[in-house]
């Protein structure tokens, strides 16, 4: 008899447990962690900043402590911050905080993610930061108007985990990417109000790529990659095809990875389905015509110091170094984000069970005309004919990112 007490209570308090991570899962998907918490802060206590182009603005402390952070949210509060954009007290949050994609979350998950919230986060009593953005800006009713403007009707959920053929596949992928997964905050062209372009698959210009940092986040619509290499690439950040750097380590270390192996299925499977628009970033005029250096200059430098990894035809190693071969990186008209990587290095995240790659920096190694010429070497070698990088060009990036 007591065994079976015993019995009981496990799995009572297993099914507890697995409704309370399922609203962990949906945080970690949502990657609410990487914007709700500042280097060396408590977790999801806030104060991250966030440049925009009128000023500063913070993220909040959303633990569910009742002075400084959300405990004192109902969970109409929490509903309407989270898919809305309203905070409690009526005001129109910026959309720095992704609630246009939020916007597509099921009821369900916005629950699960409550009750998380509320009993599993640890509370903290740091207080929010002020926002620097000029007064009369600040004023935050036109967010209204962007908010009527620009974010889509919900959509329907699909949460079917299980869903064993292809259509309900892809339908979940597509909830999870546009909904929790909000990719398109990085991978989507923004318009001239800071509006992701669009928000669905209904428009070609829906994950066709963007800039954004200093980094491009290349079109995730035709990547060339299997659904074996996507899977890879968003459960540890490396792919034979490409490795992961810049903001898309955090989203992989901090939330991808988390990802059960049937949502990380639905995800490629999804992308996979999506129509390649043409969509590379154009090239500027004068590609592949004149040069003024050789690009060839750039090849000793390459066969010295790049090739032990990428190899001497660009092909990588396996899934150590990256093929760059086509990559977007190489590819990509704006060279910031080639030059970012050669300069600063870069490294692959660390997964659970994975060791990250590293990939050196060259900047204090290199001289001016010696970076130029291997990154015009690369670009040309292997960016399908991408036009040449001058010293003046270089110049302007090295000032911008510092
Ligand atoms: C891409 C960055 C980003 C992500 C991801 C993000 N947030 Fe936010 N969030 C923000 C910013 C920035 C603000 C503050 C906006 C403002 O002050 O107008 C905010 C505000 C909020 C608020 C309002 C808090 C208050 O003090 O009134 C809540 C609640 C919230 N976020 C919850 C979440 C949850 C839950 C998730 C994950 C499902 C999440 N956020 C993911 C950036 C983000
Ligand atoms: C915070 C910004 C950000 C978010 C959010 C984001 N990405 Fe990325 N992603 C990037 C950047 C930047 C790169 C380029 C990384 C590089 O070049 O090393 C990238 C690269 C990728 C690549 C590799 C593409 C290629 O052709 O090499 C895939 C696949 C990808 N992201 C999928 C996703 C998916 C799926 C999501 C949503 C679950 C997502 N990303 C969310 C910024 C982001
Ligand atoms: C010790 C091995 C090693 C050497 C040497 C090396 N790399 Fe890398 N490289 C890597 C690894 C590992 C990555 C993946 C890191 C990441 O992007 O997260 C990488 C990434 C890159 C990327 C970004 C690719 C992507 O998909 O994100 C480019 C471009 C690149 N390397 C170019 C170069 C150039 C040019 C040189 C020589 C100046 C060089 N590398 C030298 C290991 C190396």
């Amino acid at each position: 008899m007591r065994n079976v007490t015993v019995l009981i209570a496990c799995l009572f308090t297993a099914s507890v447990s697995a409704a309370e991570s399922h609203g962990e899962y949906i945080a970690r998907i949502s990657d609410c962690v990487a914007c709700h918490t500042a280097e060396g802060g408590a977790t999801m206590a806030g104060g991250k900043k966030f440049p925009t182009p009128v000023g500063d603005i913070y993220s909040t402390n959303i633990t569910p402590d009742k002075t400084h952070g959300i405990g004192n949210y109902s969970y109409d509060d929490f509903e309407k911050a989270v898919r809305q954009g309203i905070a409690k007290d009526g005001h129109p949050l910026y959309p720095a905080m992704p609630y246009p994609s939020y916007s597509k979350l099921s009821d369900a998950d916005v629950q699960a993610l409550y009750s998380y919230f509320m009993h599993d986060v640890k509370p903290s009593a740091e207080p929010n930061k002020e926002n620097a953005i000029p007064w009369l800006i600040s004023a935050r009713w036109p967010l209204h108007i962007w908010n009527w403007l620009f974010t889509d009707a919900p959509t329907a959920a699909f949460e079917d985990n299980n869903a064993d053929d292809t259509a309900a596949r892809v339908k979940r992928g597509a909830y999870l990417v546009e909904g929790p997964g909000h990719c398109g905050s990085c991978h989507t062209p923004r318009g001239m109000a800071m509006n992701e372009k669009a928000y669905t698959n209904a428009a070609a210009e829906y994950l066709s790529g963007a800039m954004i940092d200093g980094w491009y986040a290349p079109s995730l619509r035709g990547t060339g990659m299997s659904e074996q290499e996507l899977k890879s690439l968003l459960l540890t950040g490396k792919s034979k095809h490409a490795a992961v750097s810049g903001s898309m380590s955090e989203v992989v270390s901090q939330s991808t990875q988390y990802l059960t192996d049937e949502d990380a299925t639905a995800i490629a499977q999804y992308l996979l389905s999506l129509k390649s628009a043409k969509t590379e970033p154009a090239r500027t005029a004068g590609a592949m015509t004149s040069w003024s250096n050789s690009p060839e200059a750039g090849k000793v430098t390459y066969n010295r110091y790049c090739s032990t990894c990428h190899g001497l035809e660009g092909k990588g190693t396996d899934d150590n170094a990256p093929s760059l071969i086509h990559n977007p990186l190489v590819m990509v008209d704006d060279p910031t984000p080639l030059f970012r990587v050669i300069a600063h290095g870069a490294e692959t995240p660390t997964t659970r069970g994975n060791v990250s790659f590293k990939m050196p920096a060259y900047g204090g190694l290199l001289s001016d005309s010696e970076m130029r010429d291997v990154i015009n070497y690369v670009r040309k070698s292997w960016g399908e004919g991408n036009g040449e990088v001058s010293q003046e060009d270089l110049s302007g990036i090295k000032k911008a990112s510092h």
